[in-house]
């Protein structure tokens, strides 16, 4: 476990996307050798002495000005990387359906990150959530706030992308009529998802554990099982926000704090999982070359998400955390490394090689799974939500329009 406070730009101003902004642009700074552009220079005009790497390239007599800093064409990018956005013509239906379910999904993952970020980041405004969710691991809240970060990027830019395209953009403003925690840290405002009752599901704990995969039919249940937990704080009397969180917990209230935080820890690796899967999903059913290339790209952020959060929720259930019990619902962090099973050790948290692909004498591959529409598509991926309680509450006609929007994600196919 980690005990760094890191101090970075998400410190200032988080969940707004100050990272972008109080990061160094790529300006030209002098320094003790010149400017950068000089050295870049200099750099360059030794990969040009390399007259035998370019003669294998026939680019042996090709002049180099001094100032060629862009790549040239022997590295240049291709058209669909450099095209504008106005040059390259609409989407497609299916790249259309994808990309707007993808920011729905990314809007409804920023509204349950922000709630977290409010009171358990690195500004967060509960301290005893902080320090309970800091049981996991001294960095959690930095981590939440750059998770958070990271989903308000991906539906800031689906959606900008979409309009780029000529297409329209996903709003799903009017349907934030959740009601927010009553906790110390919370904004009183209207949320999108619910994160005061969760049943989360834990099967993926076995599944990256396992050499079988739910694409080829195999099922899995979790270790142990969260149900009608919270994953933020109610209310300030039912976990007063200045109470100490030693490990193990000592007190009614410091317990159910505690239990509370794991819930969480486990909540953020799920819903990351579910996008590492949505993301491999739709991959297969992009037309166009650049849509493909955003979705992979969104999509291994997903993944690395995933990896993180699956390190630090196995701290809930490792000692010297595990075993906390949540007074007033009973839930229990076992101690999964007391059973001496592959299944549930806390440390096995990259993925096994399992099976992969329907076909004889394929050997197992270490693969993000599920991965096919059945399991792992944009229908599946609500319909698991919606089972996790995420929507508790939520309008018919808020199911409607995410159904719609998923239905018409797993249609899409790839038109060449
Ligand atoms: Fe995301």
């Amino acid at each position: 476990m980690g005990t760094r406070q890191r101090v970075n730009a998400n410190q200032i101003g988080v969940p707004n996307m100050m990272k972008t902004e109080v990061s160094p642009g790529p300006v030209s700074r002098e320094t003790d050798h010149g400017t950068e552009r000089e050295e870049a220079e200099f750099q360059w005009r030794n990969v040009v002495r390399r007259r035998s790497f370019l003669k294998g390239l026939g680019l042996a007599s090709l002049a180099v000005p001094a100032t060629a800093l862009v790549p040239t064409s022997a590295f240049s990018l291709t058209t669909e990387e450099t095209q504008g956005a106005a040059n390259k013509g609409k989407l497609t239906r299916g790249d259309t359906a994808i990309l707007r379910f993808l920011a729905a999904v990314e809007l409804i993952e920023s509204d349950l990150w922000v709630q977290y970020n409010e009171l358990g980041g690195i500004k967060g405004g509960n301290p005893s959530y902080i320090a309970a969710l800091s049981n996991l691991d001294g960095d959690m809240p930095q981590y939440i706030s750059d998770n958070t970060d990271d989903e308000l990027s991906h539906a800031a830019f689906l959606n900008a992308y979409l309009k780029s395209r000529g297409a329209e953009p996903v709003d799903l403003d009017r349907f934030r009529t959740l009601p927010s925690s009553k906790a110390k840290g919370a904004r009183q405002l209207g949320r999108l998802t619910n994160l005061l009752k969760l049943d989360v599901d834990l099967s993926w704990y076995t599944r990256y554990r396992s050499e079988e995969n739910p694409d080829l039919g195999a099922v899995f249940n979790g270790p142990f099982t969260i149900s009608g937990e919270p994953g933020i704080p109610l209310n300030d009397t039912d976990t007063p926000p200045n109470t100490p969180q030693p490990v193990p917990p000592t007190t009614a209230h410091s317990r159910r704090m505690q239990a509370i935080a794991n819930t969480a820890g486990f909540h953020f690796a799920y819903i990351e999982q579910g996008g590492a899967s949505l993301y491999a999903s739709l991959t297969t059913k992009a037309t166009d070359l650049e849509v493909l290339r955003i979705i992979v790209s969104i999509g291994g952020v997903e993944v690395d998400h995933f990896g993180l959060w699956h390190d630090k929720a196995g701290n809930a259930v490792a000692q010297p955390l595990a075993g906390v019990k949540d007074p007033k619902t009973g839930l229990t962090f076992p101690d999964l490394n007391s059973r001496a099973n592959e299944l549930t050790q806390t440390n096995l948290i990259l993925p096994e090689p399992c099976d992969f692909l329907a076909g004889e004498n394929l050997p197992p591959c270490s693969v993000i799974r599920p991965s096919s529409t059945n399991f792992g598509g944009a229908v599946a991926t609500i319909n698991s939500f919606t089972q996790d309680l995420l929507f508790l509450g939520q309008s018919q006609e808020f199911f409607e329009f995410v159904t719609q929007l998923a239905i018409a994600a797993d249609a899409a196919h790839r038109e060449i």
